[in-house]
């Protein structure tokens, strides 16, 4: 199963979720890789920065580019990671992927961006994760309603603001912080 993480506004949380659930594919048992989209390499410098600190991430992280997203994998679990703004690069990730993860915050402003990334994967499987959340807050139900109301699938799951999640960067995660369960509704949702 390929899953693309996409959307056209940057600093959303794309490479967080692609690493994390890649780590919990892997956790999982599954054979997993992920695919680097975007050539500024976030991905990339997370694993090889993870190696250098003697906890390697449990998965390969490849560069990828419009031709090789389309390749058949061998994993059971591909998560491609991409870039903001490029559109060609991004509807490529979403043309291969089995199922699209749409990570924004719960902000107006970046709500905004949701809906040309979904316009754009209007034929697969889609749905947006709210991430950075301010749990227990009015602004989440407030943004899950709107995004419902005009007939978005929403993942039930929701990723907290943590302060942990920003410090993971170049590490490999030991904690998953509600990405397991995202995982399983990706799973659930795509079959
Ligand atoms: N759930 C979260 N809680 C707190 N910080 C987060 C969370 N998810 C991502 N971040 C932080 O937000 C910033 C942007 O995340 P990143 O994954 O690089 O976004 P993108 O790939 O969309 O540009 C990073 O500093 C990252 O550590
Ligand atoms: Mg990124």
């Amino acid at each position: 199963m390929k899953i693309a993480v996409v959307n056209t506004k940057g600093g959303v949380g794309k490479t967080t979720t692609a690493i994390y659930l890649a780590t919990v594919a892997s956790a999982q048992g599954k054979s997993t890789e992920l695919l680097d989209a975007d050539p500024q390499g976030s991905a990339t410098s997370w694993a090889e920065i993870a190696t250098e600190g003697s906890a390697p991430l449990p998965f390969q992280v490849s560069p990828a580019n419009k031709i090789t997203l389309s390749r058949a994998s061998s994993s059971d679990i591909t998560v491609i990671d991409t870039p903001p703004g490029a559109a060609d690069i991004i509807q490529a990730a979403i043309d291969a992927a089995d199922v699209v993860v749409v990570p924004t915050a719960p902000s107006g402003l970046d709500l905004q961006r949701v809906w040309p990334t979904l316009e754009a994967a209007a034929h697969k499987p889609a749905g947006v994760l709210l991430t950075s959340v301010e749990l227990g807050t009015k602004l989440l139900e407030l943004t899950k309603e709107a995004l419902e109301s005009e007939g978005v699938f929403v993942f039930e799951n929701v990723i907290g603001k943590r302060q942990a999640i920003r410090q993971s960067f170049g590490t490999c995660p030991t904690s998953f912080f509600g990405y397991r369960d995202l995982m399983d509704e990706i799973v659930e949702v795509t079959k």
